[in-house]
């Protein structure tokens, strides 16, 4: 995710909000928002200096908060009961945007040539954020499922309140969602009356193409982990705040259900709490045999959360002949780069995305390259990482298309903040044939 970084205590930088976060800048402003919605004044003080402030520890603030955000940003009328999880509407917008993002890139193919967006939530809670984002946003249409009755009864309370956005968003019972794994459903997609023959063994559903799905999942393994942030009171009550194992647990079943799913899905995605879990699950997403694997880190004040994307379909194939037939290396320059994306940075990055796509490759830091082989299979196919401007997104400018069977890429630094990225073919046997091709 590209976007604004901010220091974070420790030195180091951390994505800040997505830069199509409408809360960006200006951030919300209390006083404005308690003069046009009198319910909202009563929680809301201004400081000596001037600064209209809430008191995030108390619910019914960041309740009232949530509703005149989502009223007067969104034009989405919102409400929730007393304990249910209350979502902070800048935060989850980022979860949205990022997912534009990964739709919006050429990385993997779309699934058809409709221009309509259509995702799944799995867990959408009371709230129903995410649908109610997505669609107000950008009119994406969804599917929000969820286990409880006070959820499933509240989120379509929601939808119902909002009759422009009644066509698009439709809230599914998943107990009653066909399984499409030994485990129980997480990503089941439909109600039993559509289901048809199983397709690789996946009871699957009427015919419908989801370009997503997302997932908030129920992070903590026990309630008292949960109230941990003494801060803000967001609410959650047990059934929407743990599960058992956990996040870790709840996402391995999204995976496994993803598995069977593989295709008829172009991006999974799920929202992880901990850190610590992501390596796991990134390990679990390879073991799969996903394609393409992404992450990302969403930081809103004090809070940072992950973000995890997948997806089974082979990568776009670009294989781009070389201009000059019989010329074994490429180059080009990245100019302007932020002082920290040094050539160091570029090819940890690189190594990231190559491991993440299953190719062997090892750096040589003393001449700042990193060599890459591919096994036959993988000779056959293009390589892609995707545009940022994040570290990530700097090695990204590699889309590459390999006919050879291994290649080098060596980065040199011509001047601060000016990289140059050359890539070369190893087996210069293979020079006649297309080779490494580096489009900046
Ligand atoms: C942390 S809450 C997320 C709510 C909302 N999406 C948000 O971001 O605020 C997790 C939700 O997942 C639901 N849930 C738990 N197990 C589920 C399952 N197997 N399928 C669908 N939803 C489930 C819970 O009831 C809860 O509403």
């Amino acid at each position: 995710m590209g976007g604004g970084r901010k220091r974070r205590r420790g030195g180091s930088e951390a994505p800040a909000i997505h830069p199509r976060n409408r809360y960006a800048t200006p951030a919300p402003d209390f006083a404005a928002l308690a003069s046009l919605y009198p319910s909202f004044a009563p929680f809301v003080s201004v400081s000596r200096g001037g600064r209209a402030s809430i008191d995030f520890t108390d619910f019914a603030a960041t309740r009232e908060l949530t509703r005149v955000l989502l009223l007067h940003d969104h034009g989405v009328s919102w409400w929730i009961p007393n304990g249910q999880l209350c979502p902070t509407v800048p935060n989850r917008s980022n979860y949205i945007h990022w997912i534009e993002d990964l739709l919006k890139s050429d990385l993997i193919p779309p699934l058809s040539s409709s221009n309509k967006t259509r995702g799944f939530d799995i867990g959408a809670g009371a709230n129903c954020i995410y649908p109610l984002l997505g669609a107000s946003l950008l009119g994406w249409s969804f599917v929000g499922s969820d286990v409880t009755d006070v959820a499933l009864e509240w989120a379509r309370k929601n939808v119902e309140n909002n009759p422009q956005l009644v066509d698009l968003i439709e809230i599914r019972n998943a107990n009653k969602m066909s399984c499409s794994s030994e485990s129980e459903a997480v990503v089941g997609e439909a109600d039993r009356e559509n289901t048809l023959e199983p397709v690789d063994g996946v009871a699957w559903s009427k015919p419908e193409t989801l370009n997503f799905c997302m997932c908030n999942p129920p992070f903590f393994e026990r309630i008292q982990e949960a109230g941990l942030n003494p801060k803000t009171s967001c609410g959650g009550t047990a059934e929407e705040m743990v599960c058992p194992g956990g996040e870790q647990a709840f996402i391995s079943r999204i995976i496994e259900d993803s598995a069977s799913l593989k295709n008829s899905l172009r991006w999974f995605t799920s929202m992880i709490g901990r850190k610590a879990n992501l390596k796991l699950l990134v390990s679990k997403i390879r073991e799969a045999g996903a394609s393409v694997v992404k992450t990302t880190e969403f930081v809103q004040g004090q809070t940072a959360r992950w973000g995890l994307a997948w997806s089974f379909i082979a990568p776009r194939k670009m294989v781009v002949r070389s201009s000059t037939p019989g010329r074994a290396n490429h180059s080009f320059m990245l100019h302007g780069l932020r002082r920290e994306y040094g050539a160091f940075q570029v090819l940890k990055s690189a190594e990231t995305f190559f491991h993440a796509s299953n190719l062997s490759c090892k750096i040589d830091s003393s001449l700042f390259s990193i060599d890459v082989t591919l096994s036959d299979d993988q000779a056959q196919a293009a390589m892609f990482l995707d545009e940022s401007d994040s570290v990530e997104g700097v090695s990204t400018k590699l889309h590459s298309a390999v006919t050879g069977s291994s290649f080098r890429i060596s980065v040199f630094e011509q001047m601060p903040g000016t990289l140059l990225v050359k890539g070369s073919l190893l087996n210069k046997a293979l020079s006649d044939t297309p080779l490494l091709v580096i489009k900046a």
